[in-house]
């Protein structure tokens, strides 16, 4: 099926023919269409035109009217004003609009007009550490942004900038050369996420203990970070170790979460490893990067420390080591060169903006970033507690994502049971609905304010029926499906020539821009503006509800049928618009 144009995109279209013909000299004007409380749509651009031409706004806006002329799009347009067009759409262009997306799977919506290729580096935690909410806003948004844009048509690279390198891999690895076995299975035992987190905790707990008491143990874990960077193949087989054992509770975190990481997606920084030392001769060599105390370092003007001097960033240590810039570099490097990449998005706390910032200029100056190729950091906030200060135990410590998402399950489940009894819901449907319900609530909670503003965890919130939860859209969803099952063999159909309510009208035309939300979604990295859009739409439905009776003796068959059309392409429309945000939409509630 073709993609399904906006009514507002026809009537921007109407408007610009008519201006062109009614004024040959004003060229090609925008009319500036705007949405409207008076009418449909308002068109501003008739001022700055008589403006221009010397003449008087209301007298052109008259000319343009006359051109306009009749079409089945209009019902009325009229000046208002100094020189505003409001313009009231035909109730049949609505339903025939609506009923070309509802014909279409992908509901009209339009693939980008030249998709490229995109790298979005999400979901990257760190090799026998502990996950916590920050790796969760990254997980969350950056999924959300592949879905976004892979809808769009644009191909989409998953890479997950796990922390799988650098010096703490000396201690852990020393430690288990000495205690041979704390990372031994039984032969064909399955291994937990849970359980694999809890060893490599207390590996890390113990070989901490020791470095901090042992100078001698000090001594032979830096001698062993020396064998792991000269990759002796020992102290390489036992690092692997770890990377698998961490993958294991990665990977049983991201199930919770409803989310597909795929293992060759996963490039930890280990995998630029190669690439570091020419990384940094060609930057040297270039004249990008300066020698300075030792050091390997790019400056820039607008980046002083404290002292007012200017910080540099190292790309290699004066002891020869390499760090986070130099592995950034690098991938950024191979994103360009051996994946195609013409954008490099990074789901990033908004803590390292300025190494991206230095990162991306240096990029930019070796020429690996330029006007074709260019990198973007998403930029995500601190989740803060209920007390608006940094999310934390009462102990101080950092709160444990598991925990958190089998809470937030837990909750979500007491809801779902509380009305299972009137929906007939089975124990595992309450099982599975909490699930659904909890994790969404927790990814609709991330993504539904702008990304880099902090948000405050707070469950109780979040499970709310009311308001801007997902649950909230669940419900909305659920009931239409309910609505449908109860009409039993009436099927929703389309019929344009019937006039419509106001709060039909309204839902009409909120549905009518889901391919506009998309669009600018996708290009402007803001999947709240999504869940901004979908909250309306669920909004919009419930006005309808309150207004409209669907299943009614008193409607006429068509008026059923059309209002069954309306609700099912809202409920379409809002699994859709979930699924992209990577939330689950269960057909009862
Ligand atoms: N592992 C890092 C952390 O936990 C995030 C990596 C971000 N991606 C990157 N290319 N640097 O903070």
């Amino acid at each position: 099926m073709a993609s399904v144009p906006s009514l507002a995109s026809n009537v921007q279209q109407r408007l610009a023919d008519a201006l062109s013909a009614a004024l040959p000299e004003a060229g090609s004007a925008d009319p500036l269409l705007r949405r409207s409380d008076r009418a449909d749509f308002q068109a501003n651009g008739i001022l700055a035109l008589a403006k221009r031409l010397k003449g008087n706004p209301r007298e052109l806006a008259a000319k343009v009217v006359d051109a306009i002329g009749t079409s089945d799009l209009l019902r009325e347009i009229e000046v208002s004003g100094p020189g505003f067009l409001n313009i009231t759409v035909s109730d049949e262009a609505i339903t025939r609009t609506l009923a070309a997306r509802a014909a279409d799977d992908r509901l009209g919506v339009p693939y980008a007009q030249s998709p490229g290729t995109t790298v979005i580096d999400y979901a990257q935690p760190n090799v026998a550490k502990e996950m916590h909410v920050g790796h969760l806003r990254s997980a969350v948004i950056g999924a959300a942004m592949v879905e976004i844009l892979e809808f769009t048509g644009e191909k989409v690279i998953r890479r997950h900038h796990i922390g799988d390198w650098g010096t703490q891999f000396g201690m852990l690895i020393q430690y288990l050369i000495e205690h041979p076995h704390e990372l031994d299975h039984k032969e064909g035992e399955k291994v937990s996420g849970e359980e694999a987190m809890s060893s490599l905790n207390r590996l890390y707990k113990a070989s901490r203990a020791l470095f901090d008491s042992d100078e001698d143990f000090k001594t032979r874990s830096r001698d062993r970070v020396v064998a792991l960077q000269a990759g002796e193949p020992q102290t390489l087989e036992l690092w692997q170790r770890f990377v698998d054992e961490s993958k294991i509770y990665f990977y049983s975190v991201f199930s919770l979460l409803d989310m597909e990481i795929r293992d060759p997606d996963v490039v930890g920084e280990s995998g630029y490893n190669d690439m570091l030392e020419e990384t940094c001769r060609i930057l040297e060599e270039s004249g990008v990067a300066v020698r300075s105390e030792g050091a390997l370092c790019v400056f820039f003007d607008d980046v002083l420390g404290q002292d007012g001097k200017p910080t540099p960033l190292i790309v290699k240590k004066s002891n020869g080591g390499y760090g986070y810039a130099a592995t950034d570099l690098s991938a950024i490097r191979d994103r360009v060169r051996n994946l195609g990449a013409d954008t490099l998005l990074y789901v990033v706390d908004a803590r390292q903006s300025l190494h991206f910032r230095m990162v991306f200029e240096t990029a930019r100056r070796a020429g690996w970033l330029n006007d074709e190729v260019t990198a973007v950091q998403l930029a995500f906030g601190t989740v803060l507690g209920k007390d608006g200060k940094p999310f934390k135990t009462r102990e101080g410590e950092t709160v444990r994502l598991v925990d958190l998402l089998d809470e937030a399950v837990e909750r979500a489940t007491a809801v779902v049971h509380e009305k299972a009894g009137k929906v007939g819901l089975s124990e595992q449907e309450i099982v599975e609905n909490g699930q659904y319900v909890g994790i969404g609530a927790i990814k609709y909670a991330d993504l539904s304010t702008s990304a880099v503003r902090d948000y405050k965890f707070d469950l109780d919130q979040m499970v709310s029926l009311n308001g801007d939860t997902s649950v909230y859209l669940q419900y909305a969803y659920a009931r239409i499906r309910s609505i449908i099952r109860k009409a039993g063999g009436t099927e929703p159909v389309a019929h344009p020539e019937l006039p419509l309510a106001p709060a039909e009208r309204a839902l009409g035309l909120h549905l009518d821009r889901f391919g506009e939300t998309v669009a600018e979604v996708a290009s402007s990295y803001e999947p709240h503006k999504l869940a901004a859009y979908l909250y309306q739409l669920a909004s919009h439905l419930t006005t309808f509800y309150d207004q409209c009776q669907v299943l009614s003796d008193d409607n006429p068959p068509e008026v059923v049928e059309n209002r069954l059309f309306l609700v099912d392409l809202t409920a379409r429309t809002l699994q859709r618009g979930m699924a992209l945000l990577g939330i689950r939409t269960p057909e009862r509630l």
